[in-house]
Formats: C-alpha cells, sequence, structure tokens
C-alpha cells in the first residue's frame, strides 16, 4: 500500500521506514529535509507541516492508504495533518505517556486516564490535543501510541548512549544509589514495526506502548551497559540527598535516574493492551549491544531533537562528587 511517514529520517521515523519497506509498502516521507534523506527508493517529499498548505501541495495526487506519524510536535501540525489525511484507511500516530496529565508521577492504569486539555504549548497537553484532533479527522482508524523510553540505533536523545560511553570508558562511575528502582523501554524497531502492522490493520484507540512494568531495574541496565562495552567501570552509588545537593539533575545530568518519590509510581505503566495487540518485547541486552555497535560508527551526534538539552553530566562535576569517596 501507499504508505506516508510523517518523519522518517532521524531516529524512530527511520525504523518506520525501513520496516514499511521491509513490509512491501510504496513509501514517502515527509519532513523539511533539514535533517537528512530517506533511503533509495522512499519517495522524499518536502514542507513544513506547519504550513496547512505545504503537505497537500507535496502530495501533489500521491494519496497514501496509511500514515504513521512520528514528527508531530506542534497544535499546528495535528491540526494540518488531520484537514489533508482524514480519509487514510489507518494512521498511527506517536504520542507520548506525558499526554497522561497525572503522569508523570503516574502510576498509569490503562489507558482510560485523564490527558491534558489545557491551552499551553507544552509536550504533553500538545500530544493529547494532537490526538484529539486526529481522532475526531479518523475516528476508530487513528491508533494513538503513548510511548515511553524509546531506546536503539540512531537513538540522538541519547540517554542510554551517555551511559555506555561512560561506562566504557572505565573508572569510577557515580551512580545513583538507586539502582534497584524498576525501568522499562521499547526499542525503536519493535515500535516501528508494530506501528507499521497497527496502519495496516487499521487497529484504533490509545496504546501504552512501553515495556512490561518491572522489565530491568536501573542496576540491570547498567550492568547490561558495562557487560556490553567491556568494561571495567567501577560504579560508586551515591545517595540521593547528596546528588540533588550537588545540583545533580535526575534524569538530565544521570539520564534514566528518576527521584525516589516519582520512580515507585513513574516507571508503573499498565501496558496489558500493548501486549493484547502485539507490541514486540526485545531482550533489553540486544536493544544495548545494537545501540553501542551504531555508537561505534556513528561518530559526533547532532544535538537531541526537539530543543532537548544534551543529557549527561559534566566529568569535574563527576570527579567532584567522587573526591574523598572510598
Ligand atoms: N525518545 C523518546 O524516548 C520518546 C518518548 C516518547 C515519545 N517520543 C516521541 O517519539 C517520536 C520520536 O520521533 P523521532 O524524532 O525519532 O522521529 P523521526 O521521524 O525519525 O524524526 C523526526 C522527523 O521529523 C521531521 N520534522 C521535524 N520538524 C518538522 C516539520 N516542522 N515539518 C515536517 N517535518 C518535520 C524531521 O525531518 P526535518 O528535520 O528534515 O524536517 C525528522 O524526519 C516523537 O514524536 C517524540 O515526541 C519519544
Amino acid at each position: 500500500m501507499r504508505l506516508l511517514v510523517l518523519g522518517g529520517t532521524l531516529f524512530l521515523g527511520r525504523h518506520v521506514v525501513a520496516a514499511a519497506l521491509a513490509r512491501g509498502h510504496q513509501v514517502a516521507t515527509f519532513t523539511r529535509g533539514v535533517t537528512g534523506a530517506p533511503p533509495d527508493g522512499v519517495r522524499a517529499l518536502h514542507g513544513d507541516r506547519d504550513d496547512p498548505a505545504a503537505l497537500p501541495a507535496a502530495l501533489d495526487g500521491w494519496a497514501p492508504e496509511l500514515v504513521v506519524d512520528t514528527s508531530c510536535q506542534t497544535r499546528a501540525a495535528a491540526r494540518n495533518a488531520a484537514a489533508a489525511l482524514g480519509g487514510v484507511r489507518g494512521y498511527a500516530f506517536v504520542s507520548s505517556l506525558n499526554a497522561y496529565r497525572d503522569w508523570p508521577p503516574g502510576p498509569v492504569r490503562g489507558e482510560d486516564g485523564a490527558v491534558w486539555d489545557t491551552d499551553d504549548d507544552d509536550y504533553g497537553p500538545v500530544k493529547a490535543f494532537a490526538e484529539r484532533e486526529l481522532s475526531t479527522a479518523l475516528g476508530d482508524r487513528f491508533l494513538t501510541a503513548r510511548a515511553g523510553l524509546i531506546v536503539g540505533p540512531y537513538d540522538t536523545v541519547d540517554r542510554l548512549g551517555w551511559w555506555l560511553r561512560r561506562l566504557a570508558r572505565g573508572g569510577r562511575v557515580v551512580v545513583p544509589d538507586a539502582l534497584d528502582q524498576p525501568i522499562a523501554l521499547v526499542d525503536a524497531r519493535d515500535l516501528a514495526g508494530w506501528l507499521v502492522e497497527m496502519a495496516e490493520r487499521g487497529v484504533g484507540g490509545p496504546v501504552n506502548t512501553t515495556g512490561p512494568a518491572g522489565m530491568t531495574t536501573l542496576g540491570g541496565l547498567l550492568e547490561v551497559c558495562r557487560d556490553v562495552t567491556g568494561s571495567d567501570a567501577d560504579l560508586v552509588p551515591v545517595a540521593e540527598e547528596e546528588l540533588l545537593a550537588a545540583g545533580v539533575e535526575p534524569w538530565q545530568d544521570l539520564p534514566l535516574w528518576l527521584p525516589r518519590e516519582m520512580a515507585g509510581t513513574a516507571w508503573d505503566v499498565d501496558t496489558t493492551r500493548a501486549r493484547q495487540v502485539g507490541l514486540p518485547v526485545r531482550p533489553v541486552r540486544e536493544s544495548v549491544a545494537d545501540t553501542w555497535a551504531w555508537l561505534q560508527v556513528a561518530g559526533e551526534l547532532p544535538p537531541p531533537p526537539h530543543g532537548l538539552a544534551r543529557p549527561g553530566m559534566p566529568p569535574e562535576r563527576e570527579a567532584a562528587l567522587l573526591a574523598g569517596r572510598s
């Protein structure tokens, strides 16, 4: 079928394109042409999705039957897609757990929790608005994937990547003394293939698209990172209070770490529906190993997308935390 990827040249969308090609679709991408080009065999359409005229002009008679939307970050982008693509057979949209008004800290019980309905342009409210706008246009042909942490090759958000590089460098590594906190993730390749399949089948409704609650822990993940990189790093747990007092920002400076009062619930996301509709769960080790293999050849990464700050703790701050600690 003719499958349009809104996005498709950075991370998740790139895997969507690969999955759609592998499943025999005629694939087009719609991007500004800033981030990169899709592979050969893909129709590269260009325009800014915030501009209402751009998508209809770029399609120029090429009528998509299926859409996978990885690139929606604004209200205008959602409105314009709803106006231009409301007639397709299946539309799979990438939202976020942040669409839920109460997440974080969560927990998320099923998909019926209240979503944001405010008018501001924060990330969660915009994703929730986009879901409403597109759902109104498409009805039960619209699926929204409320994604949690996405990992895998080509991830320029770089949270897992930072830990891989830091552990590979070896020596004494500051880690939060919360290694038993749960963590769940979804591999971008699993999510991508599943999004294409959901659009093909015209499956609709919201789905919490992350791994099963408790699939691993922060410590378990770091152990796999250490193993995969062949590192002899010595993990030095530092108390949460001390990290916070030193200005270490959870999630940002020590990626994937959440403060105690949030960690117990934020990772408690009910993914029963995702499992029922077949979202795969790849072994964590495979995601980590493949991300590390990609990092070996990726060169210097571009800045993270969507205006996100580059994650990770500066070496001098780590050294200060380690000083005087046995
Ligand atoms: N990373 C996570 O852990 C996480 C968690 C939850 C949800 N999410 C969501 O998952 C999705 C991840 O997507 P991705 O960034 O990996 O997707 P992607 O499709 O691989 O990359 C983003 C694409 O959007 C295009 N784009 C950006 N601004 C555009 C515009 N104004 N008009 C047209 N195209 C535009 C970019 O190309 P150009 O720059 O060339 O235009 C690029 O191809 C996002 O929707 C994110 O909110 C991520």
